[in-house]
């Protein structure tokens, strides 16, 4: 079984346990969760109006983007590396 889960936040949230500052992810990308790595890094360069999915070894292709009218186009992943 799998799911898509659309993240828009490119960075943890940070919050407090114990005294000791902790890392949440947010982007959806950590490999140790629900602990950022660092992962979210790799999220930086996203633009705007588009919609991207990450492999199991966190390659990125564009499955989804916005044409000059608004509308939204989803693309086949297999034909939109970048
Ligand atoms: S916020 Fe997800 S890895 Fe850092």
């Amino acid at each position: 079984m799998a799911r898509v889960v659309r993240c828009d936040r490119s960075r943890p949230y940070l919050i407090q346990v114990g005294g000791q500052n902790v890392a949440i992810c947010a982007c959806g990308l950590s490999k140790n969760k629900p602990y950022c790595d660092g992962t979210h890094k790799i999220t930086r360069d996203e633009e705007a109006g588009k919609i991207y999915a990450y492999d199991e070894q966190r390659n990125r292709i564009v499955v989804q983007v916005t044409d000059e009218n608004g509308n939204t186009v989803t693309l086949p992943a297999e034909t939109v590396d970048e």
